[in-house]
């Protein structure tokens, strides 16, 4: 009975307590997760929309970077944080990937998140170390295909679209290549710069000003259309590879059981964001493109992961490549 009286009283205050958090939300910084190294491309988009965020929010909006696991790692530590709409995290196509990748996830991405926001679409670009011997996507496959036992390709693990990119790569090239991963494509282009490495798929996010440095080669965009920051880059479809596609589109989430209201509000903050001149100078720079705010809802983040589970399932089984 004074058991049952407790919980009552505890249930109560508690009540009260999230009732002020929602109305006052955010009194202290808020924490948004990234699931790769510093420097990297998501890690980019996270700190350039929370330096905008700060702002609407009178709040710092903190990045911290747990890696590991192809992001896994920090999924799983999202899905189990606090409820209290002061962590939140940023992720992209691996969300849906990791489903395929891994025969044991400690989450579900579909069930254990709240959804916030989209948030931006970024084109990859296929690069190779600037002493690579191939100066166009014919002579890089003709010398891949020759030396293929020597060629090291960089990733950031299974769950990254580096590696989701260097898969579908080497599947239609027909090669299998020694596969480098890392905590982020940032450590991964530090080692192409260095030339430890051979070949790397990165988002233009990290990839233009390396690019536009004449410090590594570029041998195609991974988009189905060419792209108005690397004017003059074919596509790889056009220059042979058929249907070769892949987007890299951001999310950003909260635990399950997140306030409504604090998503909502997180929600708009993105939004406001993404509407900062600041944000879509830096955005349209680096080759980024902001999803369009009409659409930008939880629920159409929550359908499109779904369709994107639903689109590289297959794709990713018949690659054959597991982790535990
Ligand atoms: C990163 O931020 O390092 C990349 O998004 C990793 C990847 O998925 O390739």
């Amino acid at each position: 009975m004074q058991f049952k009286r407790t919980l009552v009283t505890l249930l109560g205050l508690s009540t009260v307590v999230l009732a002020q958090a929602q109305g006052t939300w955010p009194t202290k910084p808020v924490t948004l997760v990234v699931p790769f190294a510093a420097g990297g491309p998501t890690d980019v988009v996270a700190r350039t929309l929370g330096a905008a965020m700060t702002r609407t929010l009178g709040q710092t909006v903190v990045v911290e970077n747990k890696l590991g696991a192809g992001g896994t790692v920090a999924a799983s530590y999202v899905a189990k944080a606090a409820p209290d709409g002061y962590t939140f995290f940023i992720h992209h196509n691996g969300m849906a990937t990791s489903t395929a990748l891994y025969r044991k996830l400690s989450y579900d991405p579909l069930k254990d998140f709240e959804f916030v926001s989209q948030a931006v679409e970024v084109p990859m670009t296929m690069l190779a170390r600037k002493d690579f011997p191939a100066n166009n996507l014919q002579e890089m496959v003709s010398y891949i295909k020759a030396n293929q036992a020597k060629i090291n390709l960089a990733n950031a693990g299974l769950g990254a679209v580096s590696q989701l990119c260097g898969m579908m790569f080497q599947r239609a090239i027909g090669v299998q290549l020694t596969e480098v991963p890392f905590q982020g494509t940032a450590p991964a282009m530090n080692a192409l710069l260095g030339g430890q490495v051979d070949v790397l798929c990165d988002q233009t996010t990290q990839t233009v000003p390396q690019i536009k440095a004449g410090n590594v080669k570029l041998y195609g965009v991974t988009t189905r259309n060419r792209v108005k920051v690397l004017p003059g880059t074919p596509t790889l479809a056009e220059q042979g590879l058929k249907d070769f596609e892949v987007v890299v589109w951001h999310g950003i989430y909260a635990p399950k059981g997140t306030p409504k209201a604090i998503v909502d509000r997180m929600n708009q903050a993105v939004r406001t964001a993404l509407k900062d001149p600041d944000v879509i100078k830096r955005m349209d720079d680096l080759g980024a493109e902001i999803v369009p705010d009409a659409t930008n809802t939880p629920e159409a983040l929550h359908a499109w992961l779904q369709s994107e589970i639903n689109k590289w399932g297959p794709v990713i089984k018949a690659g054959g490549k597991f982790a535990d």
